[in-house]
């Protein structure tokens, strides 16, 4: 497994790999868990080599956010991707992603603006920035993202589809589903900001949102779900709850109950350190 953290060796050793055939890239921040393992897995099953980036881009990261505190533990990452069989990690530092004088930003406008555009301002162009970045770094031939972050994943997919990208095209954007706990909690780095106190209350999260999902199902109103879906996160203990959303999966427009296209409930909430989201299919 090379580990690459200069632009000239990376693109040396790309195409080296891609003489093999298809290159697949795996984003992520590092703090590798089982959800990034299972992109990795999937990547390979599609791919002749895997790529995986580990960069945690202070660009998504708010004012008062997690950037400083974001857990890096490097050498535990690598030794799970040497695992997995990665061929490459592409480590860049943040002056290799943005040197000084960096000036230029992506912003990908309408579906990055609701939910999690709302309650973060500027996280979206970070992540378009950035996973542009990315892709023109690497030019895989196809990447993989985790649907935990569903709003994540069609801001990519509109923007490689509205910037004309070539590696990857926007069909090669490959959303895989969310890896769960056995007690249904979402896998996701920040859980690790959790105490065991909190940790079990987390898990009344995804229980809340199967409990209001089955009454949308039963054709009541979402106005009414979500109002209960919020109380009940806050009775368990969470703090806040920044949305809790009945949308459109597509184009996350909000909805007022199920009808005929595919619906998506999407909740962002936070508790201790953390803030948790969550999304499932209606
Ligand atoms: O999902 C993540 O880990 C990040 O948002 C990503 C896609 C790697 C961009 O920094």
């Amino acid at each position: 497994m090379q580990i690459i953290e200069q632009l000239v060796p990376l693109r040396m050793a790309v195409e080296r790999l891609r003489q093999d055939g298809p290159l697949a890239l795996v984003p992520t921040m590092g703090a590798l868990h089982e959800g990034h393992l299972t992109l990795v897995r999937e990547a390979r099953a599609h791919a002749a080599h895997v790529a995986v980036s580990i960069f945690v881009n202070p660009r998504q990261f708010g004012a008062g956010e997690d950037l400083a505190s974001y857990p890096r533990p490097r050498e535990q990452d690598l030794a799970l991707l040497r695992a997995e069989g990665v061929s490459l990690v592409w480590a860049p530092d943040v002056a290799t992603m943005y040197p000084p004088g960096y000036a230029t930003n992506v912003s990908v406008s309408g579906i990055s603006e609701p939910l999690c555009g709302a309650a973060r301002p500027g996280h979206f162009d970070g992540v378009a920035t950035v996973v542009c970045k990315l892709f023109n770094q690497v030019q895989p031939d196809l990447a993989l993202f985790g649907e935990k972050d569903w709003q994540q994943l069609a801001v990519i997919r509109r923007m490689v589809h509205d910037l004309d990208l070539t590696r990857p095209y926007a069909d090669d954007i490959y959303g895989v589903p969310t890896v769960r706990e056995t007690d249904g909690l979402a896998l996701s780095s920040r859980n690790a900001y959790l105490s065991a106190e909190e940790r079990e209350v987390a898990a009344a999260l995804p229980r809340a949102m199967q409990a209001a999902i089955a009454r949308l199902q039963a054709g009541e109103a979402a106005a009414a779900c979500l109002a209960d879906l919020q109380r009940a996160l806050l009775a368990v203990g969470f703090a806040s709850v920044d949305y809790a959303e009945l949308c459109d999966a597509d184009t996350l427009a909000p909805l007022e109950g199920t009808g005929d296209g595919p619906a998506r409930l999407l909740v962002a909430a936070r508790i201790g350190k953390a803030r948790l989201i969550d999304n499932m299919g209606v």
